[in-house]
């Protein structure tokens, strides 16, 4: 029987993964000023020694103001640099490749961490105002952001670029910049949160202007050699917001580029009024229309939990690779255990060997 091709290796550019399973990209709200810790080191290293053929880091953010709790990882100065780099190089030690998300979180920044309620956090409680492209409150009741001038704009690029770059000299082989979840990116792209009448708001082409300025900037810094990932929601699962034809038809913009080599496609997070038919795989179709529709590379994430559904949509097109992120936090050796059920030898290392794995 051949190896089933969740197993086989992946090349992306300059770049090969042993099989292609990913941790999803996981904030762990144990940050301080941006700054990681052990905790961080350990996370991440345990996932990547448990045979992920690559590892996320969490959203990384390219400035304090764009963190979403004050305890979110940043990388926009050179302590946060030097903890990036030991992250890369435990990731790269389990064996895996070393991917960094980078993100801004825009106006739904200024929250608390989930387990204090994850609400924004008021101006006389240490908050501070986010910005976005208008002056819309996520939530009501969440501070008013200020909307971005053209030239502040500008200079948030050049923050993604900036840290793009020092995620390459920290080691990192991929690159994803978020672009999901009505964070930053996200919020210039849908018309939920984007009343803008200038370049970069009204119809799609304004609206995608910033997502595709942050490519070209931060392509500028990211190697040609390696790959650049852009995660996008492909729904806004909410009347007048986004639909996977909006998203399609960004992604056919984001290949027609040369610069991106695959889309991860996530749903949702820019409305509170958002319904979303969650159900395992629920978001495996966005990532096999895109897959076919735009011809680049796709990441099915979502409610993937079982080996052989993650084996069947690779082995079946409908994604390139698949994401897990809770099911792999729970089980950190998750891909041995997918290997084991699938008939595969597992990637174990040979300090584990003894335990039969
Ligand atoms: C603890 C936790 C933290 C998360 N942090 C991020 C993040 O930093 N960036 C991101 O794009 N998605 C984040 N997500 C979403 C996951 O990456 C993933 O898309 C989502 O959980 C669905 O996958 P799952 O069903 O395998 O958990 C987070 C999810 C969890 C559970």
């Amino acid at each position: 029987m051949s190896t089933p091709l969740l197993f086989q290796p992946v090349r992306f550019r300059s770049v090969t993964a042993r099989n292609r399973i990913v941790v999803s990209p996981m904030c762990q709200y144990s940050a301080n000023d941006g700054l990681g810790n052990d905790w961080h080191v350990q996370h991440l290293g345990a996932r990547a020694a448990g045979g992920a053929g690559i590892v996320f880091t969490e959203a990384t953010h390219v400035s304090a103001v764009g963190r979403i709790t004050p305890h979110c990882l940043g990388l926009y100065n050179a302590e946060h640099q030097a903890l990036l780099g030991r992250l890369a190089g435990v990731i790269t030690q389990g064996g895996s490749v070393p991917g960094i998300q980078i993100a801004h979180a825009g106006r739904k920044a200024s929250s608390q961490v989930p387990w204090q309620g994850g609400k924004p956090i008021p101006l006389s409680e240490g908050g501070w105002v986010p910005l976005a492209p208008s002056a819309l409150p996520s939530v009501p009741g969440a501070t008013d952001p200020r909307a971005l001038s053209g030239g502040e704009i500008g200079d948030i690029i050049g923050q993604f670029a900036a840290t793009a770059a020092m995620a390459r000299e920290a080691g990192f082989k991929i690159l994803e910049i978020h672009g999901a979840h009505g964070y930053l990116g996200h919020s210039f792209l849908s018309p939920v949160s984007n009343r803008r009448n200038d370049a970069y708001g009204g119809d799609a082409d304004g609206r995608s202007r910033f997502l595709l300025e942050v490519v070209e900037a931060v392509r500028g810094e990211w190697p040609s050699e390696l790959p650049l990932w852009v995660r996008l929601s492909c729904s806004d699962w909410v009347a007048g917001g986004l639909t996977i034809e909006d998203t399609v038809a960004l992604a056919r913009r984001l290949a027609a580029t040369g610069q991106v080599d695959l889309i991860d496609c996530s749903s949702g997070g820019v409305s509170h009024e958002q319904t979303i038919p969650s159900h395992p795989g629920y978001q495996v179709p966005f990532a096999e229309a895109i897959r076919h529709r735009a011809g680049i590379a796709t990441g099915a994430v979502g409610l993937i939990t079982e080996p052989t559904h993650a084996a069947e949509i690779v082995a079946n097109g409908r994604a390139d690779v698949v994401l897990l992120a809770r099911a792999i936090l729970a089980d950190p050796g998750w891909a041995w255990r997918a290997a084991r059920a699938l008939g595969v030898p597992a990637d174990v290392p040979s300090q584990y060997l003894r335990a039969g794995l």
